[in-house]
């Protein structure tokens, strides 16, 4: 019998991506995947360590597996991501669960193959990090589950240290992949009928910056842009401090090129902004959405927040609502301040007290939730294309987003999936969208 796989993944786009790959690895050594954990001889954890819930959430989820591995010792339970590559991480999960068979981190996912025939030789655990980045692997192949949706990765790791944030520590520095190969995958992606690519990286904007790749991110965003075929494109994620005209005057050239852009803005105060060491003041990161609604008066913008920073004060929050309101962002993802060991942000004088953040982040998603809702109603009687991307069970109705990001459901007799479609919106809910098929444009959907 085949022996199966489980994954289970944290975090941001980045990780789901690399679970992708992992995914790629186990089928390579002749794994199938089972949905069921119960069902697994390898339990593979992408871990995530951005705030200390995403790591309770991990500890939580390996601890469960005490019972299973018990019952079933030949199980390898495997634990990889951003928090194995934390320091000292590794010993404190060790410790925990004496029951884990290998470790390894994100700087060193081609070895998961070599790790887990070691482990098969040997009792003992198996744990390898590598301390410092090494050149790109091109070699993993991803297996990809979210057709038809692809994540292309642009960069590794990050160079901007944000006060508050653990990623350059367990990504290692900023590196960038060769145009070439980039647009190599682009190709074979629209080639087998993938129809929305994302390119990825922490700092989009500063692909290329250390002179490597012979291209800055406009140019790579026009070459891939310049694929022909039927597909659309995004890019994440934007940092303020370095997105620019160059690039929209890019989205410009190209129709394909989604009017969403996604730019994290953390803070409405410039003294926030200063402590968190983010590099552009609010008025620069406003002038930056009236440039592209100056090109795009349709664009959509989303962006990350994060209330509690130490030393905030009910003022600096009342800044961050007023920006909010003066953006109109699409949709907001919200955050209550994580203390993080080994950043810098950790060492502040001026933490915030629980029971304060808690108020501003409920008055921050009430603001966002009142503002996506007015949006969602502006919709109603409006047709929108969308990329049909999956279908929900529980409601037996098929969903999909258009190029601003707005979730759409409808009816389909027919599968749809991969499809883009003409919705009549004939209800909102919330965020969501609700709507009857207008036009179906498989196909017809021109390159440019
Ligand atoms: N590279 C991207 C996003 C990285 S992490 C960027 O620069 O924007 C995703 C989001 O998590 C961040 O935008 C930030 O809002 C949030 N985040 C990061 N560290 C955090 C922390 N210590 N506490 C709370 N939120 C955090
Ligand atoms: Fe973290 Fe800042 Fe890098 Fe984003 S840009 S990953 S928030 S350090
Ligand atoms: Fe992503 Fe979490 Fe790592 S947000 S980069 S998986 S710490």
């Amino acid at each position: 019998m085949t022996e199966k796989y489980h994954i289970v993944t944290y975090g941001c786009q980045m990780n789901v991506h690399e679970s992708e790959k992992i995914a790629g690895v186990l089928r390579r050594m002749g794994y199938e995947e089972t949905q069921n954990k119960e069902d697994a001889d390898v339990i593979v954890f992408n871990t995530c360590c951005i705030r200390e819930n995403a790591e309770n959430h991990a500890f939580g989820n390996i601890g469960a597996l005490k019972k299973l591995k018990k019952q079933k010792p030949s199980l390898l339970i495997v634990v990889g991501g951003c928090m194995t590559q934390e320091k000292g991480k590794t010993e404190v999960l060790s410790k925990k669960f004496p029951f884990i068979d290998i470790m390894f981190g994100t700087l060193n996912l081609e070895e998961l193959e070599t790790l887990i025939r070691q482990k098969r030789e040997q009792k003992k655990r198996v744990v390898k990090i590598r301390e410092t980045e090494g050149e790109i692997v091109e070699t993993l192949e991803p297996y990809r589950t979210s057709y038809p949706n692809a994540w292309v990765n642009i960069t590794y790791g990050c160079n901007n240290f944000c006060s508050y944030c653990i990623v350059p520590y367990v990504r290692g520095r900023e590196r960038s992949r060769k145009p070439e190969n980039i647009i190599a995958e682009c190709k074979k992606l629209v080639a087998e009928g993938y129809k929305e690519i994302t390119l990825l990286g922490q700092n989009v904007n500063s692909y290329g910056a250390d002179g490597s790749t012979g291209m800055n991110f406009a140019e790579l965003l026009d070459a891939v842009a310049s694929i022909e075929g039927n597909f659309r494109l995004r890019f994440m994620t934007s940092h303020p401090k370095d997105f620019n005209e160059e690039v929209v005057k890019v989205m410009q050239k190209h129709r394909k090129i989604m009017r969403l852009v996604h730019l994290p803005v953390q803070s409405g105060s410039n003294a926030v902004l200063q402590a968190m060491n983010r590099r552009y003041t609010r008025e620069k990161y406003l002038s930056e959405i009236k440039m592209l609604r100056s090109y795009f008066p349709e664009a959509e913008v989303t962006t990350d927040i994060i209330v509690g920073f130490p030393n905030e004060t009910e003022e600096d929050y009342l800044q961050t609502e007023s920006l909010v309101k003066e953006v109109d962002f699409a949709s907001a993802f919200t955050f209550v301040y994580s203390k993080r060991t080994g950043t810098k942000a950790a060492t502040m004088e001026g933490q915030i007290p629980e029971d304060v953040q808690k108020d501003r982040i409920m008055r921050l998603v009430e603001l966002v939730n009142s503002l996506t809702r007015k949006k969602s109603e502006k919709y109603l009687g409006k047709t929108v294309e969308i990329l049909c991307e999956d279908y929900d069970e529980k409601r037996g109705l098929y969903l999909g987003r258009d190029e601003f990001g707005r979730m759409g459901y409808f009816k389909s007799e027919k599968n749809l999936i991969g499809e883009f479609v003409v919705l009549k919106i004939t209800e909102a809910n919330g965020i969501s969208l609700y709507g009857e098929i207008a036009e179906n444009l498989e196909s017809d959907k021109a390159g440019e």
